[in-house]
């Protein structure tokens, strides 16, 4: 039997180091898209010392197209691809733009992961069973979406940008239930409020809201990974495919979010961002 693999971006931290362990302990070939190398190597010695040999890193900024660019022609490579885990994500409370004057939360969050998959999505295809699962929020519904400025010419505003951007990770995963008819397995998923490093990149007063919140209140990432893994394998999933879930439950997301319009304005739109 040939060894599945399985692409996580963001596998370094949170909820993605999380599944990078749930998929590997489960005897899948795992594929990580991560950007800190301290990271990396302390994730690289935490696998040496368990003597676990199913991983490959990819080095990549998110917001940097030529290093994805870079990491999709290597992962083009790969006879077959089971699982897609389009999971980093961030939060910019101030504005900070890429090297092409794209702003961050956008390119980070969505656009990156539109690149990701729609480069990968024959080898997708051609893989039977395979799933994508597209990490979205709650927060996408707080949403104010205006694809004509997508990079808040005027007032900008961190969390309507990544209220924004979770909302288009809906957007493109209906999309994909719509053009490939279904052919494909694709799934959106909220994960609930999760204790992990989210947010850490922000000044130390939100930083410090978010930590306090997270003890409180949110649930570990290895609970949310395990259900991710059981929709990834579950044959049962098979017929939530292009839809919305929390807990592995189908849910109802924003009605924005089923606007067929704004769907294809924002696949149109993505498409030629990444020519
Ligand atoms: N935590 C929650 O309660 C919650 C709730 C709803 C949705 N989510 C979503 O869950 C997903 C995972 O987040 P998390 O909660 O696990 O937070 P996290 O611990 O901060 O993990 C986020 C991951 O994304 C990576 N990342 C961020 N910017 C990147 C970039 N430019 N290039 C490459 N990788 C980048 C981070 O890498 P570094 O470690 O190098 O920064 C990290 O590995 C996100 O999509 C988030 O929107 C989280």
């Amino acid at each position: 039997m040939r060894e599945k693999n399985c692409i996580i971006t963001g596998g370094t931290s949170g909820l993605g180091l999380s599944l990078v362990k749930k998929f590997i302990n489960n005897g899948f070939f795992v594929h990580i898209i991560a950007r800190d190398n301290a990271k990396i190597k302390k994730l690289l010695n935490y696998f040496y010392e368990r003597n676990f040999k199913s991983f490959n890193f990819y080095q990549v900024d998110l917001a940097d197209e030529s290093e994805l660019k870079k990491a999709i022609l290597q992962l083009k490579s790969l006879s077959e691809i089971d699982v897609l885990i389009n999971n980093a994500g961030a939060l910019f409370i101030k504005k900070e733009l890429n090297s092409k004057g794209i702003e961050k939360t956008f390119v980070v969050n969505y656009l990156s992961h539109f690149f990701l998959t729609i480069s990968l999505i024959d080898l997708i295809k051609k893989t039977k069973n395979s799933r994508i699962v597209n990490i979205s929020s709650t927060f996408h519904k707080f949403a104010k979406l205006n694809l004509d400025d997508i990079n808040f010419s005027k007032n900008y505003n961190g969390w309507i940008a990544y209220c924004n951007s979770k909302l288009m990770n809906i957007l493109l995963n209906y999309k994909i239930g719509r053009v490939y008819d279904n052919s494909i397995n694709c799934y959106a998923v909220n994960p609930g409020w999760v204790n992990t490093n989210f947010g850490n990149n922000n000044p130390s007063r939100l930083r410090f809201l978010l930590n306090l919140a997270r003890n409180k209140f949110a649930k570990k990432p290895s609970n949310v990974a395990d259900d991710i893994y059981n929709l990834c394998t579950g044959q049962e999933y098979l017929d939530y495919s292009g839809k919305y879930l929390l807990r592995n439950k189908v849910v109802k997301s924003s009605k924005l979010s089923y606007r067929q319009d704004l769907q294809d304005k924002l696949w149109e739109m993505s498409l030629k961002m990444i020519n």
